[in-house]
């Protein structure tokens, strides 16, 4: 079990280098099974979900081979096509493999993704695409088995436009024949990367970032090299702790158009930005103006951030409402930071938090990702010492989280708490 004991009370200062998108390479990596090839990856993130990634790929028959911040992928001996059930159920995401192996193998076995700490997370809409595509699902004891003998391109419109639903119609759509259009598709700036990174290996899909995508199926792809973009919700997370802290941060190496909404609200929450190419500047005011937040689908206030900027309003001047519209039960975090002095009340899909003057450390547990870091970034801006309980989560999507913060002036230490005792 992992701790991090947090030392608070420090003003954040220096500079951070975002790390590539964990959103991003999730689905990249998956894809690189289209290609039946080798594809060489730059900026994925060291993270345990690309660690699940690889050992899912290896499992499939991939090779996997890492040169400092060079991944060599070689998928081609893809013999099986069943992602096990054990690490299906250790990363719900694993999901994105089924779009690619069926895209290419026409077969794809995995177990239903269950429940998780955000909520029920169905995958109806990931199935009924698929069903549109031409491909026959059996659910046999929570087991899902996709087959058909060829996909053939079709127009399917999303009821909601679920991230993950839209990468796997995507993937499962490049090899297919004729076109598919997706109407009502996620806009996401991960699924532009995804179109970019396809297009490079010779697939042919237009229109990521709008509603409207369309996929003219190819016979062939090639073998390539890329990049992946920068993670926009770490570099929004590192914005908010400066922020929270009443700091000043430079975030280098990424991308500030992918979180406009982000930067809005911490303008208008008193902190002053700067932008240049890939560097943010932010100078944070003596205490932060309470702000009212609805998250909503790109591009609107990504739901990802919400934890991280409730936890830093807690030290607003003010009420602030923030209001959940993507996932079902995305505020269990708020009960650890209740116990730290917030002042949070809950009701329904809206939280309410009254500003308070100051934080105390206490003893809690990580929630979930991002709710586990919202509860890092209060602990940092709390009197007093905070120990943080499974801390697994937080590893799952920030790279070096701990060594960052570290360079930007917080005491923290990673414990192991089973070797302590
Ligand atoms: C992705 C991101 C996650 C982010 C989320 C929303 C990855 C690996 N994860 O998750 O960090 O919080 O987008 O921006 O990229 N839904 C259904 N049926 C479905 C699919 C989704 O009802 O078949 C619902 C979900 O329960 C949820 C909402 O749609 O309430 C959004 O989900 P979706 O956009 O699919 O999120 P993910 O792809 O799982």
């Amino acid at each position: 079990m992992l701790e991090y004991i947090i030392k608070g009370s420090k003003k954040i200062q220096g500079e951070v280098n975002i790390s590539g998108s964990k959103n991003s390479a999730l689905p990249i990596i998956a894809a690189t099974i289209l290609n039946a090839g080798k594809t060489t990856l730059y900026n994925v993130p060291n993270i345990h979900d690309t660690k699940m990634m690889f050992e899912i790929l290896n499992k499939l028959g991939g090779k996997v081979n890492k040169k400092a911040n060079k991944i060599i992928i070689d998928t081609s001996n893809i013999d099986k096509y069943e992602i096990p059930e054990e690490l299906m159920r250790q990363m719900r995401s694993s999901v994105i493999f089924a779009g690619s192996l069926i895209g290419k193998y026409k077969k794809a076995i995995f177990s239903y993704p269950g429940g998780c700490d955000i909520g029920t997370r169905p995958i109806d809409l990931h199935l009924k695409s698929f069903e549109k595509l031409g491909i026959n699902i059996t659910k046999n004891y929570g087991n899902i088995t996709c087959n058909c003998d060829k996909i053939i391109g079709e127009k399917i419109n999303l009821d909601f436009p679920s991230v993950g639903a839209t990468e796997n119609i995507i993937l499962a759509a490049i090899l297919a024949e004729g076109t598919t259009k997706i109407e009502n598709a996620a806009r996401e700036p991960e699924i532009v990367d995804l179109q970019n990174f396809l297009n490079k290996m010779g697939a042919n899909v237009k229109g990521a970032g709008t509603s409207q995508i369309i996929i003219e199926g190819v016979k062939k792809l090639k073998d390539v090299s890329y990049n992946i973009m920068p993670d926009r919700i770490e570099t929004g997370t590192f914005l908010c702790v400066a922020a929270m802290s009443g700091g000043e941060i430079i975030v280098k190496n990424t991308n500030s158009n992918h979180i406009i909404p982000v930067i809005d609200k911490l303008e208008e929450a008193g902190c002053k930005i700067d932008i240049q190419n890939s560097k943010i500047e932010l100078k944070a005011p003596k205490k932060l103006k309470a702000i009212n937040i609805k998250t909503m689908p790109y591009p609107g206030f990504p739901t990802d951030m919400q934890q991280i900027f409730a936890s830093m309003l807690t030290l607003a001047k003010g009420t602030s409402i923030v209001v959940e519209n993507i996932f079902e039960n995305r505020y269990k975090y708020t009960q650890e930071l209740i116990r730290m002095g917030a002042k949070i009340s809950i009701e329904g899909k809206t939280a309410i938090i009254k500003g308070t003057r100051r934080l105390y450390g206490a003893n809690v547990k990580a929630t979930d990702l991002r709710g586990g870091v919202a509860i890092v970034i209060a602990a940092i801006c709390a009197k007093g010492t905070t120990r943080i309980e499974n801390i697994e989560y937080i590893l799952r999507g920030y790279e070096k989280f701990e060594q960052k913060l570290q360079n930007i002036g917080v005491d923290i230490e990673l414990v192991n708490s089973k070797l302590e005792k």
